[in-house]
């Protein structure tokens, strides 16, 4: 899809949210914080046309799977050309992550990664996603989210005990990447616990 095609997306849906798709150095920057070289489970939220999308399954073991949520019918059509049987495109809204991931007898994941614009979601919707997610990932899981402004932290702290922040400029827009985490279990003489 270009750039011109995602910009008519921008104009027609403003949960769109941006006018290009993320920069290839964010999503790198993004996804440094993957462990590529294990099977993963991964959830997307708003994955646009995909460019994260097609650099997850490039960098992912045969036995990972990942599972993409977009509200969008033109992206979803779009995310349907991409042939790999490790993905599957949901045309779905993320709060219904939970049920989703139930067709697959999933309980957990390793991450879920969002660009959806949490700015335009009402409070009570933003908190249900984000207590959503916070259950659905596996202790020690990654929530990795980027975003125009630094507006996301308290919510995330909310949810999450470990949130950081940081800047990426070479993005148009430039761009807020946090990253949350659910608390690491350690086993200790066979018994686990919460770290
Ligand atoms: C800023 S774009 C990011 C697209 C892509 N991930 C990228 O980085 O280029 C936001 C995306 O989130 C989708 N979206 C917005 N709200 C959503 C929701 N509640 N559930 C799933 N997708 C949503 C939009 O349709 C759009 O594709």
């Amino acid at each position: 899809m270009s750039t011109l095609t995602y910009l008519k997306n921008f104009i027609k849906d403003r949960n769109v949210a941006s006018i290009t798709p993320s920069s290839m150095a964010m999503v790198k920057r993004v996804c440094e914080k993957i462990d590529f070289s294990k099977d993963n489970v991964i959830v997307e939220y708003g994955p646009g046309n995909g460019v994260f999308t097609r650099y997850i399954l490039d960098h992912s073991t045969k036995g990972s799977r990942i599972i993409s949520i977009e509200l969008n019918a033109n992206f979803v059509k779009d995310l349907g050309l991409i042939r790999d049987e490790r993905l599957h495109v949901y045309h779905d809204s993320a709060e219904n992550v939970g049920r989703i991931l139930k067709t697959f007898d999933i309980v957990q994941v390793d991450y879920v990664l969002s660009g959806i614009p949490f700015s335009f979601i009402k409070k009570k919707q933003k908190d249900a996603i984000l207590s959503t997610t916070s259950s659905v990932l596996r202790p020690g899981g990654k929530f990795l989210a980027y975003q125009t402004s630094n507006h996301l932290k308290q919510p995330l702290e909310k949810h999450f005990p470990l949130v950081s922040m940081k800047y990426e400029i070479r993005n148009l827009p430039p761009m807020c990447l946090y990253e949350a985490s659910t608390m690491a279990s350690v086993v200790t003489n066979g018994i686990a616990h919460k770290s």
